[in-house]
């Protein structure tokens, strides 16, 4: 049986078939109008969505065959010879050949981002909640999230894009589809990245760690609390507390905030008052050997030392009160190392001799340190019992300068003075004790720390200032 539809196409075929033999006959005017194919072809209705004849719905119940259309409407369904382009009202429909291929020219996904169409345009067909609407056809099937949702970039976990990926158990293999492999934008041109420069972690994967990362980016700790609580320990989207079994918890397990000193200095306390002289930096970057200008001489002076008392980080450091205390962690390493105890600078030679110490970090050396034998004893100002030990009219230190990251060599018996000193009468190592007693034996080692390198002339079992 011939439809309506059908005759007139034959018609309309027709028309056109006359139209192209004219065209053909040179003699004729060239420029007349290619005759339209009949007006009024279609069913009353045949616009109006809301009839049974739409073309849509037809459509629809031919499996969106467009078979019938293109006689008329041209191959390309962009006109024809019935003038009337299908997309001039619905500018992407129908789809063009590779409006599912993502290397294709007419991908959908380009022809969005290209903005020759949009997401509005879509939704006409897709459903204002792109599931599916008359088409039928969900976005979702192929990508899950996609078009976001309202309320994605927000922070109310039901809509939010942290809530979807809550739900997904962190899974972003699906946004990498359009935020690219590295989430730097990818086709989409939008950056993880942009909003919160942490995350995805792949970055601190990339930088060798999570401590490497901050420590490059200056230790961006707030943006982590943004996500994982006030507190580091646990957000109310992503519930990864940083305080778990293993993770920043002090040797009892009890769970302590990665503010804390020792989370990136060996064996520190939370507070700087209880700062404990026990364990030694561990270096910021993961060093632990002494060869290391991070590491160098720190254990050696900080406990294990067998010639003097314990020095405080205070004496060559700035000691922050929490971690982000202006001098700290806002400046780059290498450490700032300042004096600022009164032992390194000490006034001798009856308070006239005043050590200026620096630490060179271009050599890792410490110069002129007091403790190093930056020091002069003057004849003038001993007392009369004393005055035979004097050689010279001074006895004094052999200012060494040490190098921080050098053998334990650069502190042998010897180094900081001569034994004895220059200007100190003759003496053996073995018999240091006679006089200086209490504070080295008859091997020449060093009995009393308290007694040695302590800022005072120890003989006889007396102190006095120098
Ligand atoms: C015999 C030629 C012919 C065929 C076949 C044909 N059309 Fe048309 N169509 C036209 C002409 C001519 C117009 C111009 C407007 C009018 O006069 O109806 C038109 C207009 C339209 C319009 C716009 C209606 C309006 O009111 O502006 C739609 C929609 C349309 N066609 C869809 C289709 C679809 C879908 C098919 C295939 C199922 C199809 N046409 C097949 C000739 C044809
Ligand atoms: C006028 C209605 C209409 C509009 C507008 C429309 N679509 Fe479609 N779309 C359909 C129909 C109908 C189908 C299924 C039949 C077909 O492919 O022709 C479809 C299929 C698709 C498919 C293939 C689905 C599959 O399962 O293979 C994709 C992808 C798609 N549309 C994306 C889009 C995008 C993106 C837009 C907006 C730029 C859009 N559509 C606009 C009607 C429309
Ligand atoms: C005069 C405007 C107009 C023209 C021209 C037109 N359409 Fe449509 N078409 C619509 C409207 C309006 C809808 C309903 C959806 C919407 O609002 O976009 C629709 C929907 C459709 C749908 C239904 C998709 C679905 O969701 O099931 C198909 C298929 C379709 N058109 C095919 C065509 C084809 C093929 C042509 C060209 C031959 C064409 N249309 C030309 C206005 C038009
Ligand atoms: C048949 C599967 C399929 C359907 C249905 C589908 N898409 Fe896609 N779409 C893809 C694929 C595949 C990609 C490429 C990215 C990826 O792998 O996730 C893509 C990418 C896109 C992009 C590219 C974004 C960018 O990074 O440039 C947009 C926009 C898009 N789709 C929109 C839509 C919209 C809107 C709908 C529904 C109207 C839809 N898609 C339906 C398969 C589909
Ligand atoms: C427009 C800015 C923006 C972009 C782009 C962005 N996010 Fe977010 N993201 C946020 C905001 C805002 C939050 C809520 C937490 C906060 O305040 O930082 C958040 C939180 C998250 C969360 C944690 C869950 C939560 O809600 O606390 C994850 C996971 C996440 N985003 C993943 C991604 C991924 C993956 C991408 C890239 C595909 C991305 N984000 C791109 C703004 C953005
Ligand atoms: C099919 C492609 C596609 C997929 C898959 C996709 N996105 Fe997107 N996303 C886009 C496009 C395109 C934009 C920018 C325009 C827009 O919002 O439509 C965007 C924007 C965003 C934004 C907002 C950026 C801003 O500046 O407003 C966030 C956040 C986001 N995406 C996160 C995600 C997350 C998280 C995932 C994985 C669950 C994901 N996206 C999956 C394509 C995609
Ligand atoms: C946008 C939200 C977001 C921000 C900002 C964020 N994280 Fe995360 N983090 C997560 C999510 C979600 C997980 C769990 C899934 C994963 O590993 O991707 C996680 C996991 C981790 C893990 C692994 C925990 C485990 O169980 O393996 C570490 C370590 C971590 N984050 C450290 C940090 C640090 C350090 C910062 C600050 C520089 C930070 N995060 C900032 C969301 C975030
Ligand atoms: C005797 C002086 C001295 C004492 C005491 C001392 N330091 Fe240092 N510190 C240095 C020197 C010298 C460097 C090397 C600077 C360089 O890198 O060239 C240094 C480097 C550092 C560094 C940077 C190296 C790194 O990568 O980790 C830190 C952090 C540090 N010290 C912390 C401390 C802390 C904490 C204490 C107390 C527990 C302490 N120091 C005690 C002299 C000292
Ligand atoms: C998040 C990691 C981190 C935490 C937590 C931290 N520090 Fe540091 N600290 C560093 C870095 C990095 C440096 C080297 C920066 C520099 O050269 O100024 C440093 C340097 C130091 C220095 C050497 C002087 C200086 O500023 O260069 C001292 C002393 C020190 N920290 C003590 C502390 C104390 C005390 C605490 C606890 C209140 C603490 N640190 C907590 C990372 C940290
Ligand atoms: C016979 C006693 C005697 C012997 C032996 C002796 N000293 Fe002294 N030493 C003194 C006296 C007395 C002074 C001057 C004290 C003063 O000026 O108050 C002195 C001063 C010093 C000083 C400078 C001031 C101070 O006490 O720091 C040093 C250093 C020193 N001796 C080291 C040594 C060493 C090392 C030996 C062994 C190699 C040694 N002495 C052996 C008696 C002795
Ligand atoms: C790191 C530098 C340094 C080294 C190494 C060093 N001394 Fe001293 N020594 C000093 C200083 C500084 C004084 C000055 C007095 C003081 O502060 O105790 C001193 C003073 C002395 C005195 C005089 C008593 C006193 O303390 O006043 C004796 C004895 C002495 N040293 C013996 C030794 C012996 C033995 C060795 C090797 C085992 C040694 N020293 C290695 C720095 C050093």
């Amino acid at each position: 049986m011939k439809t309506p539809l059908f005759r007139r196409t034959v018609a309309a075929l027709t028309l056109a078939g006359a139209a192209l033999v004219l065209g053909s006959c040179s003699e004729l005017k060239t420029d007349l109008p290619a005759p339209a194919a009949e007006k009024g072809v279609h069913e009353i209705g045949w616009n109006d969505p809301t009839t049974t004849a739409f073309h849509g719905k037809v459509l629809k119940a031919g499996s969106y065959d467009f078979d019938a259309c293109v006689t008329c409407h041209a191959r390309a369904l962009n006109g024809g010879t019935s003038k009337t382009s299908c997309y001039a009202c619905h500018t992407s429909y129908p789809h063009k050949v590779g409006w599912s291929d993502t290397s294709a020219t007419q991908f959908h996904g380009k022809f969005l981002r290209l903005s020759m169409g949009t997401l509005a345009d879509c939704a006409t067909c897709h459903g204002a909640n792109y599931t599916g609407g008359t088409s039928g056809r969900s976005c979702f099937t192929c990508h899950a999230s996609y078009p976001h949702k309202t309320g994605w970039t927000g922070t109310v976990p039901a809509t939010s894009h942290g809530g979807y990926l809550q739900g997904k158990n962190w899974n972003l293999t699906e946004c990498a589809g359009c935020h690219g492999a590295d989430f730097k934008g990818g086709s989409s041109g939008k950056s993880c990245f942009a909003c919160h420069s942490a995350y995805p972690h792949s970055e601190f994967t990339l930088a060798g760690g999570h401590a490497a990362w901050l420590y490059t980016k200056g230790y961006p700790l707030t943006q982590c609390k943004t996500c994982h609580g006030a507190t580091y320990d646990g957000g109310a989207v992503v519930s990864k507390s940083c305080m778990t079994s293993g993770c920043h918890v002090d040797a009892g397990g009890v769970k302590k905030t990665p503010e804390a000193c020792n989370t990136c200095h060996g064996q520190f306390r939370a507070v700087a008052s209880d700062i404990p002289t026990a364990a030694p930096p561990k270096s910021v970057l993961g060093d632990s050997l002494a060869s290391q200008h991070s590491v160098g001489a720190h254990q050696k002076h900080l406990v294990a030392g067998a010639l003097g008392r314990d020095v405080k980080c205070v004496e060559c450091h700035t000691v922050p009160a929490t971690a982000f205390a202006s001098g700290h962690i806002d400046t780059q390493l290498p450490a700032e190392v300042v004096f600022n105890d009164t032992l390194a600078k000490l006034a001798t030679a009856n308070g006239t001799y005043h050590p200026v110490p620096a630490y060179v970090t271009a050599t890792y050396k410490c110069n002129n340190t007091y403790c190093h034998g930056n020091w002069k004893a003057l004849r003038s100002t001993a007392p009369e019992a004393y005055l035979f030990a004097y050689a010279d009219s001074v006895i004094e230190g052999a200012n060494y300068a040490p190098a921080w990251n050098g053998p334990t060599t650069e502190a042998a018996c010897g180094t900081c003075h001569g034994l004895p000193p220059k200007g100190h009468l003759a003496a053996s190592l073995q018999i240091c004790a006679n006089c200086h007693t209490g504070v080295v034996n008859g091997s020449g080692v060093i009995i009393d720390k308290t007694k040695h390198i302590n800022g005072k002339i120890d003989v006889f079992g007396t102190q006095r200032p120098f």
